[in-house]
């Protein structure tokens, strides 16, 4: 089991890029609203995914805990905890049955407009570079380490069903 400070370090992920983050959590908190509008939309048009997002009142909660998560993903602060939190995602995403398929092309998605957002509000091009390289090791930090526990647990459940 791979610690935060190892998985950190397979990225290149400094202090520097955790800063970077934090900056930009303000202008993620501000735009929350339209990204979860992007990926609702997103994931509203696929039957496979729309099937988990029928119910209005579930619907409401729901995406505020996805926003809560966007928004996280920005906190700055990458240790240990915040590697068990991904974990527990990608086991949630397993016990409800959402194929892995669909978190990484929804990540995709979501990856698309954060890019779109730092695009309209950092014309100088070296300020977005940084911001962006910082973001995606983020991005795909995340996805990793869900991805991961996604696959262990989906193994975990077929050992344990036969
Ligand atoms: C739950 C994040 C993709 C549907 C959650 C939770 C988080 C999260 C943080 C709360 C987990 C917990 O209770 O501990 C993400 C991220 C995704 C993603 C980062 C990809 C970028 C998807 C997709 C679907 C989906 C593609 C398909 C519709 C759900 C549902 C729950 C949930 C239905 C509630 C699970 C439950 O009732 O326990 N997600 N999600 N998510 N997500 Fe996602």
């Amino acid at each position: 089991m791979l610690t935060m400070q190892e998985v950190k370090n397979h990225y290149f992920f400094t202090d520097n890029d955790a800063g970077l983050l934090r900056d930009l959590q303000p202008l993620v908190r501000d735009n929350s609203s339209a990204l979860m509008d992007a990926f609702y939309d997103y994931l509203l048009k696929i039957p496979e995914t729309a099937k988990f997002l029928r119910n209005e009142q579930d619907l409401q909660k729901l995406k505020k805990t996805h926003s809560e998560w966007l928004i996280s993903v920005f906190c700055g602060t990458y240790d240990n905890e915040y590697l068990l939190t991904l974990q527990h995602i990608g086991q949630a995403h397993v016990r409800i049955g959402v194929s892995a398929h669909y978190v990484s092309a929804a990540m995709n998605v979501m990856r698309r407009h954060l890019i779109e957002m730092l695009q309209a509000n950092y014309p100088n091009i070296e300020d977005r570079r940084k911001y962006r390289i910082a973001m995606e090791k983020i991005l795909d930090i995340n996805l990793d380490i869900m991805s991961t526990s996604y696959q262990e647990e989906e193994l975990r459940r077929v050992f344990v069903s036969h």
